[in-house]
């Protein structure tokens, strides 16, 4: 008899598992998360869940509470004999710490998978990682998927002209040039130097961009100095309409206000993280990866391929 599938969201992102739980037709697991007097995170689940397929949906962005709490989770999972347990993360936290560039410094996306595996975790389910290679940062199996097929959905529908599509940064450069493809657009590169641990500067763009509209594309904007810095960039060398697209919107700090007073027309997000009130800012659009990773949880339980996802 093939093993009943049970979805649990934790409280990081509750919106979205609602979601996929409407994606694919089913109540969520019947789980408590509260908080003992102290503050520690308190778990019980509620209903039998021995011998089941477990996928918990928790996005591992700031506070760490939220990392916690999915570990909690996996390990109450365990102890409560469940067949296999998916770590379903939209957003996977400490992740652009992912080698050692300097001297004295942690490698925060090994640690965390460290502490996923170690709860008990069966297998991961992750959303643009921020580096690729941190699926090899784990000995259980991680499928990560990426939000282009939604992305791209919204950027068609906007009829821009002479698309050229600018990674902020080298590291994007692969993840644009799939757009690009997609889109039949050109490529160009914002030559960015990091200043700091939350600063940047654009030293060059390469690539021809005079007249054209822009989508910059990115996996994070975090304090937005990096797209921010990059769109003005891209003005003084002369580029028409500039929108960012970008998969997980930490929006940190004075992010709003900077994306506001930018030259940037729209900012295109996900849902992997939840906003909290600020799409209210009217530059943001936020495009829904309900349906995406439904699907895919989907496929992993029927154990069918999920590589038609990877569009
Ligand atoms: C860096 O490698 C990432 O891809 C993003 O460019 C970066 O995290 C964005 O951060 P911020 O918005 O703070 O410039």
């Amino acid at each position: 008899m093939a093993e009943m599938i049970k979805l649990i969201s934790g409280t990081a992102n509750t919106d979205l598992t609602s979601r996929i739980a409407s994606y694919l037709k089913m109540e969520l697991c019947d789980v408590s998360v509260g908080r003992f007097s102290d503050g520690e995170i308190r778990v019980s689940i509620n209903e039998n869940i021995r011998g089941n397929d477990i996928f918990i949906v928790q996005p591992t962005f700031p506070p760490a509470e939220n990392l916690l709490e999915l570990l909690v989770l996996v390990d109450a999972c365990y102890r409560a004999s469940a067949n296999r347990i998916t770590a379903v993360i939209p957003y996977y936290g400490y992740a652009r710490q992912d080698r050692k560039d300097q001297p004295r410094v942690p490698i925060t996306a090994k640690l965390v998978a460290n502490l996923i595996e170690t709860a008990g975790t069966s297998r991961v389910l992750a959303l643009e990682l921020h580096a690729a290679q941190i699926q090899g940062f784990f000995d259980v199996q991680v499928d990560n998927l990426f939000a282009t097929s939604v992305l791209l959905e919204y950027i068609r529908g906007r009829n821009l002209k002479d698309l050229t599509i600018v990674s902020p940064d080298v590291g994007g450069i692969k993840m644009g040039r799939a757009f690009a493809k997609r889109l039949n657009a050109d490529l160009a590169i914002a030559d960015k130097r990091r200043t700091g641990a939350d600063a940047s500067e654009v030293m060059n763009i390469i690539g021809e961009v005079k007249g054209s509209d822009i989508i910059i594309l990115d996996d994070i904007i975090s304090t937005a100095g990096t797209i921010t810095t990059a769109a003005e960039a891209l003005k003084a060398a002369g580029a028409g309409k500039i929108i960012a697209a970008a998969t997980h919107p930490i929006l940190s700090g004075n992010a709003i206000e900077r994306l506001e007073k930018s030259c940037i027309e729209e900012v295109v997000v996900t849902n992997s993280i939840p906003l909290n009130g600020k799409e209210k800012c009217k530059k943001i659009k936020v495009v829904d990866v309900s349906a995406l990773l439904g699907e895919a949880i989907l496929r992993i339980h029927n154990d069918e391929s999920i590589s038609m996802l990877f569009i």
